[in-house]
């Protein structure tokens, strides 16, 4: 249920090791980024090869106010109508900071609160500049999540499918891990992709059954295999780079042409820091004429998709909201 035909919205995002916050105006459905600014906690778990939870938890905490303050400057200090915030899936403790820090704020400017799905944030991203002809099929492919869900309209979703192990993204951060290429691994894997030659082969699995889940926590454990058996050259990596990325597209675009078809599908929706790949990218282009990607600023956590779909929820009882690590769209 839409909220009013025009508002500013400032919209919190913590659920990982992204602290973002962006106020965006919407009026007759249109969305217009007033200002949108990410404080990345990157370098901060680069050590650990992945995001270190107490320490992302103190990194939002102490960087949410700055990040804030710069986003209101930026966008001019406008009215705010309406305050929106992941209060799911993601870190717990990460939630947390935002949750809380949205309810101050609601209080303190006597505003309405609006808890937001990340993944179903992931999806309306794309609303940014598109419309999305229904029944539609998304494809969320995240570092916490790979799920296939069909969408019958906004707000009603169904998940057909998904990962039973790690997520897409979390296969690029352990394989670059395994192969010492550093955090986070999809960038540095696509990169390194650009230089490989073909010669490796490794499994797709769950590629021919008859069902719309995904496992890759094998594919990274044949990354290590092979990785173990040969020296770990330049171009040896590169071209394990290339089959790796291609093994992972491959699952994801059979899956999702037998969705497509089962279900008549009109758009195909992509979203979440995986579909921020190029090659994915391309050959998801290639296949589908009816497919929606964010650009590479709203593939990634953001806040701009927090407002999107704060829009497009209601506001609730600022008591009653909490942050839920589970919280299933
Ligand atoms: O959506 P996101 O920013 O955070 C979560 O909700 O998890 O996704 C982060 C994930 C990481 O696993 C990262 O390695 C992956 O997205 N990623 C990419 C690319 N950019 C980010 N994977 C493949 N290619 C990329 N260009
Ligand atoms: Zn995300």
């Amino acid at each position: 249920m839409e909220i009013s035909n025009e508002v500013n919205i400032l919209a919190i995002e913590t659920s990982c090791d992204d602290t973002a916050v962006a106020i965006v105006k919407v009026s007759r459905k249109k969305f217009e980024i007033l200002s949108s600014v990410i404080s990345s906690q990157i370098e901060i778990h680069k050590k650990w090869g992945g995001v270190y939870p107490t320490l992302a938890k103190r990194e939002h905490e102490n960087n949410l106010a700055p990040v804030l303050e710069q986003a209101l400057k930026k966008a001019r200090n406008p009215k705010i109508d309406l305050i929106a915030v992941t209060n799911g899936p993601g870190l717990e403790p990460c939630l947390w900071v935002g949750v809380n820090f949205a309810k101050a704020l609601s209080r303190y400017w006597n505003l309405p609160i609006v808890p937001v799905n990340h993944i179903e944030a992931h999806i309306l991203a794309n609303l940014i500049d598109n419309n999305i002809k229904f029944p539609a099929l998304a494809l969320v492919v995240s570092g916490g999540h790979t799920q296939l869900i069909l969408m019958k309209s906004i707000g009603k979703y169904r998940i057909l499918g998904e990962t039973r192990d790690d997520a897409a993204g979390e296969c690029f951060d352990k394989v670059a891990k395994i192969l010492g290429l550093g955090y986070p691994g999809g960038p540095i894997i696509s990169s390194e992709a650009k230089k490989g030659k073909e010669g490796i082969s490794l499994p797709r699995p769950m590629i021919n059954q008859k069902n719309y889940d995904f496992s890759f926590s094998g594919l990274k454990t044949a990354v290590l295999y092979h990785s173990k058996k040969n020296k770990k050259t330049k171009q040896y990596i590169s071209n394990m780079c290339k089959e790796v990325q291609q093994a992972v597209i491959d699952v994801l675009l059979k899956k999702t042409i037998i969705a497509t078809r089962d279900y008549n599908v009109k758009t195909i929706i992509l979203g979440g820091g995986v579909s921020a790949n190029i090659e994915l990218r391309k050959q998801f282009k290639k296949k589908f004429k009816n497919v929606l990607v964010p650009s590479k600023g709203l593939s990634t956590d953001n806040a701009v998709m927090i407002a999107i779909a704060g829009y497009y929820n209601k506001p609730r009882d600022w008591t009653r909201i909490k942050a839920y690590a589970n919280l299933r769209i």
